[in-house]
């Protein structure tokens, strides 16, 4: 796992944004795994604007996201769903087919992991998998203790995680105590993966990762053994690591 930090969470989005449109232009059928939440809001907003300066052809993408709120249908406001068509999917044209996230209003929340799970397989698995972290190390939701090799599952949210998810509530009772994850397991599978952390309320937690060994307690630490994983920091993300841990990239 090697560390590149930017000047900007914006010029951190340009570098990825391009390196997303090219691997799509590189290979138009290339399954994306990819993630929600405040760090992806600039993300998605440049691939969307350098796909509109020079168009790549997207219609044979097909897309995996991390996780979706146990209870809530696609078109709750407040569902993953939801973010992805407003952040990413209708600016992209993506049609219905093409993109997947667990449902959160299915019935039975274990067969709709396990066909989740099946779904990624039979798709030919994850070229490249996109990463936020949570305050506490989650990727997904994939929170502390997580085994490295636990699969989509249903997961109860820590207490920390429904604290920093709560600015997106207007009432803090309404955020889910579950959700829905893609495993470790099939974020460990992917083929390359980009985690990206931004933020100086991120640097205790960048820092943390840097120095630990791979260890269920800090669960991004898992990417430390994944053949082929960047993690990308802003400068103010960056600021408590040691000296030497990253290289500069812009
Ligand atoms: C979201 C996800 C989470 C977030 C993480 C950081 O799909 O899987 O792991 O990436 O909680 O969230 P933000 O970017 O809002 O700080």
């Amino acid at each position: 796992m090697k560390f590149y930090t930017f000047a900007t969470a914006q010029h951190l989005a340009q570098h990825l944004a391009q390196e997303l449109l090219t691997l799509i232009a590189r290979k138009p059928k290339a399954v994306l795994g990819l993630a929600t939440g405040s760090t992806m809001e600039p993300v998605y907003a440049e691939i969307l604007r350098q796909n509109l300066a020079n168009p790549v052809n997207v219609q044979q993408l097909s897309t995996f996201n991390l996780d979706e709120y146990l209870g809530l249908a696609p078109e709750h406001p407040h569902s993953y769903n939801y973010y992805m068509h407003q952040h990413l999917f209708h600016g992209l044209g993506l049609a219905k087919h093409q993109v997947h996230l667990p449902q959160g209003n299915c019935a039975d929340p274990d067969l709709e992991c396990a066909n989740y799970t099946a779904a990624i397989a039979a798709a030919g698995g994850l070229d490249f998998q996109l990463l936020g972290i949570g305050g506490n190390g989650h990727i997904g939701f994939n929170e502390p203790g997580t085994a490295f090799d636990t699969p989509t599952h249903c997961v109860e949210l820590t207490a920390q995680t429904r604290e920093d998810n709560s600015r997106l509530f207007d009432n803090p009772a309404e955020i889910p105590s579950h959700a829905l994850t893609m495993g470790m397991a099939e974020i460990m599978q992917a083929k390359e993966v980009v985690l990206v952390i931004t933020g100086a309320h991120k640097a205790d937690i960048a820092a943390a990762l840097a120095t630990s060994q791979p260890c269920p307690a800090l669960p991004a630490s898992a990417l430390k053994q994944h053949p082929n994983a960047r993690v990308y920091l802003d400068a103010a993300a960056a600021s408590q690591l040691q000296a030497g841990t990253a290289s500069a990239v812009a």
